[in-house]
């Protein structure tokens, strides 16, 4: 897809006060008090709001956060991000009770240039997460849209789905993408366009099932597919091997089989292994075909990270998505970070998809040493496999 194609905010019909709807992707990791742990996903935005600040607009600011069930739920709510966009911009910015209704409209019309409010969790409005078709979506999005002059989509973590705040703004309001949904795009983009070679890409994660459109996306473009986490253990009992107690995915033996027949996909030679996931495992490391009953596999091993690594050394592009193993945990820790290290190291244009791997880079400080950090999980990986998103879509066909 080619990012010329997405309205601008240069494009939008700005004036001085007008109300802009900015629907961005603040779906923060929070402690079980309530601490934001990771603010990546808010300072991603602040480009485009600084930006809309500048130019006089009146920034109504709204996102979802966790997933409560379509009804105000104290436990997600968006006050500790409203409390620390005003740290960042150093103003105070108030935060509207609900999401759409009597004082939704009376903040945002009552809202100086120049500034910001932000709306509560869009997903306390049933209607947010139902279909376009849905009467409740098509109700939501016409409010949304009466609270504001003109629409940003920012959120490129939601960009996949098609939801009311996602969708349903441009067709009613002349609609831009921000500043990161473009970045994103096009840094995803190159992974589809005439990557630099080799193009090594890297999955991890659990499950073979959720990922194989993606596997075939990756493998229809890149050089080499490295392939680490539990859903290794899928790709080496396709090579019937015994894996212990390790997780596999038996229904998916047959897609494996066919995807290491393409020559382009490596799987790990060692692993490390225990009989239990607890962070004072006994642990052993042994060849991938050599996995005793009872034991299970929790990481690559030495020697596959070393390989995994030298790859990514020598690629000109990268693109990483999924832990090698439980990472989290320190026994099962060395697999990711010598891959994470590897990435953050190479000279290659290097991609990270959101989720587990950002938190994986994060944890080893590695965070700033790539080329791009997708704040998409799901969405990078939808982007990568059809080209193509309904958030991004929508922006098209809106009205201009
Ligand atoms: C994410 O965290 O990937 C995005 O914010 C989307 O969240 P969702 O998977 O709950 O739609």
């Amino acid at each position: 897809m080619e990012t010329g194609s997405l309205p601008r905010l240069e494009d939008l019909p700005l004036r001085p006060g007008s109300r802009v709807l900015v629907r961005a992707d603040f779906n923060v990791p929070l402690s079980a008090g309530g601490r934001i742990e990771d603010d990546l996903r808010i300072r991603a935005a602040l480009p485009t709001i600084d930006w809309l600040l500048g130019q006089g607009a009146a920034v109504v600011a709204c996102s979802h956060l966790g997933r409560p069930k379509g009804e105000p739920d104290p436990r997600y709510s968006l006050a500790p991000v409203a409390a620390r966009l005003g740290e960042m911009l150093a103003t105070e910015v108030p935060l509207c009770p609900e999401v759409v209704g009597e004082e939704a409209s009376a903040m945002a019309a009552g809202l100086a240039p120049g500034s910001l409010m932000v709306l509560e969790n869009l997903r306390f409005e049933p209607g947010e997460t139902k279909g376009p078709d849905d009467e409740a979506h098509a109700d939501l999005a016409a409010a949304l849209a009466g609270l504001a002059d003109c629409y940003v989509n920012d959120a490129f973590g939601a960009a996949h789905r098609a939801h009311a705040s996602v969708v349903g703004p441009p067709r009613h309001l002349p609609s831009a993408a921000g500043r990161l949904l473009v970045a994103e795009v096009e840094a995803l983009g190159r992974m589809l366009d005439e990557p630099a070679r080799p193009f090594v890409a890297l999955l991890g994660g659990s499950k073979v099932s959720d990922k194989i459109g993606v596997i075939d996306a990756l493998l229809g473009q890149c050089d080499l597919l490295l392939v680490g986490g539990a859903m290794a253990s899928t790709f080496l009992a396709a090579q019937d091997y015994g894996v212990g107690e390790s997780l596999v995915e038996f229904d998916q033996v047959d897609q494996c089989r066919d995807r290491l027949a393409s020559g382009r996909v490596s799987v790990p030679t060692d692993v490390v292994i225990a009989r239990d996931m607890v962070p004072d495992a006994l642990t052993a490391v042994v060849a991938a075909s050599d996995v005793p009953d009872g034991w299970k596999i929790l990481d690559i091993g030495p020697a596959t990270a070393t390989g995994y690594a030298a790859e990514v050394a020598r690629a000109g592009t990268v693109f990483w998505n999924g832990p090698m193993g439980v990472f989290e945990m320190e026994p099962f820790a060395a697999g990711t970070r010598a891959v994470a290290e590897a990435v953050a190291s190479t000279d290659g244009y290097s991609v990270v998809g959101g989720g587990d791997s950002a938190a994986a880079l994060a944890k080893f400080g590695l965070a700033e040493r790539v080329s791009h950090l997708s704040t998409g999980g799901g969405a990078s990986l939808e982007f990568l496999e059809q080209g193509d998103l309904p958030g991004l879509r929508a922006l098209r066909e809106g009205k201009r």
